[in-house]
């Protein structure tokens, strides 16, 4: 491993860390396993609040002359996100080397903690700053998965945890998008409502907690909740049954979303983490978008799951169901309704 950096040295896993006379570690990359590379790295964020490492420049295509395939851009950053850190704009130092400065990432955003909702989701709140349509992680797993289940032209969508209406504007961003849609939301959250009717005043919103959904809402084309089944005091398989129920016509779609990312300053990183605990674990997303799934397929639907920083299962009905398919379903649901675990 090469060390560019005079001054001391201290034994570190993978071989000795050499600090530098600047405060900054810095490591250059040559040959070495990238198990190296993590090893001092994490040894260099125990002692400092930032690490350089100089790379070859993955645009020159140049790997490590064990026969490693060049490293791309994807590795340094991928790099940052498992070590929770900030991946700076690299600077050229020499022809064809790079040097990346990596800083640790800010705490969680202040509403991924146990602040109350209506704190937490007010528009003036650092969740009402979120623009998660701006985030290539968030936007285009979104359009995919409303183009799975595009509402008809002149359909009508119901958006569930509407806050300001993200999902609306991911609407109107299909290519092309439906035309003449009648969308209302909902959302317990006035506030967040006020700032969505002054977005899209051609929809029409009801403030109200999706728990307590009047029969008399009606059927619709599609039914949209990103963010809203693990809240607190939502009852999400109720709510889901009573979707199936009450509020879907025949060959109706649904794109459920749960979270799978937390926000850091101005950085989101991948992966759920349950409440009180620093890892990430995707045990509650993946238990809740199984049983989910499961009642859905119980109920005839089609479903497919995608998504990165929301993971997004996507279900849909064909409007004339075959005899065979028929069936099939009633042998399916001789196994208890996965929404009454
Ligand atoms: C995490 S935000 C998600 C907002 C948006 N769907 C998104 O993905 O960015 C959850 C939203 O659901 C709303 N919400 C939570 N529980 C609710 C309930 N029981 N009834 C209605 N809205 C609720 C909150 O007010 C908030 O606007």
């Amino acid at each position: 491993m090469r060390r560019r950096d005079s001054g001391r040295t201290r034994d570190a896993p993978g071989g000795t860390l050499r600090v530098g006379d600047e405060a900054t570690p810095r490591l250059a990359v040559g040959d070495e396993a990238l198990i190296e590379v993590v090893r001092w790295a994490r040894e260099a964020l125990a002692r400092s609040d930032a690490f350089e490492l100089e790379v070859p420049d993955p645009d020159a295509g140049v790997g490590p002359s064990s026969g490693v395939p060049p490293r791309s851009w994807r590795a340094w950053v991928d790099l940052a996100e498992v070590l929770a850190c900030r991946c700076h704009t690299p600077e050229r130092v020499a022809a064809g080397t790079v040097r990346v400065r990596f800083t640790p990432l800010a705490p969680e955003a202040s509403w991924h903690g146990g602040i109350g909702d209506a704190e937490r989701y007010d528009p003036a709140s650092s969740f009402g700053a979120v623009r998660k349509l701006e985030h290539p992680g968030f936007l285009v797993p979104l359009l995919e998965a409303l183009g799975r289940v595009r509402p008809p032209d002149g359909g009508r969508v119901l958006v569930l945890g509407c806050h300001r209406g993200d999902e609306i504007e991911a609407l109107g961003a299909l290519d092309p998008p439906p035309r003449s849609l009648a969308i209302t939301g909902v959302d317990r959250s006035g506030r967040a409502l006020a700032v969505a009717r002054a977005r899209f005043p051609l929809a029409s919103f009801v403030e109200g907690d999706v728990n307590d959904l009047p029969p008399a809402l009606g059927r619709f084309h599609l039914v949209v909740a990103i963010g809203l089944l693990q809240s607190p005091g939502v009852d999400d398989k109720a709510l889901l049954r009573r979707l199936v129920q009450h509020h879907l016509e025949a060959g109706a779609g649904l794109l459920l979303g749960l979270p799978n990312s937390r926000f850091r300053g101005n950085e989101v990183t991948w992966g759920a983490r349950t409440r009180n605990y620093r890892a990430s674990d995707l045990s509650l997303v993946v238990r809740d978008l199984a049983t989910y799934r499961r009642y859905l397929q119980q109920h005839g639907f089609v479903t497919h799951v995608g998504g990165r920083y929301d993971l997004l299962l996507t279900a849909w009905r064909r409007a004339c169901d075959s005899a065979e398919a028929k069936v099939g379903r009633l042998r399916r649901r001789r196994t208890p309704d996965a929404t009454q675990e």
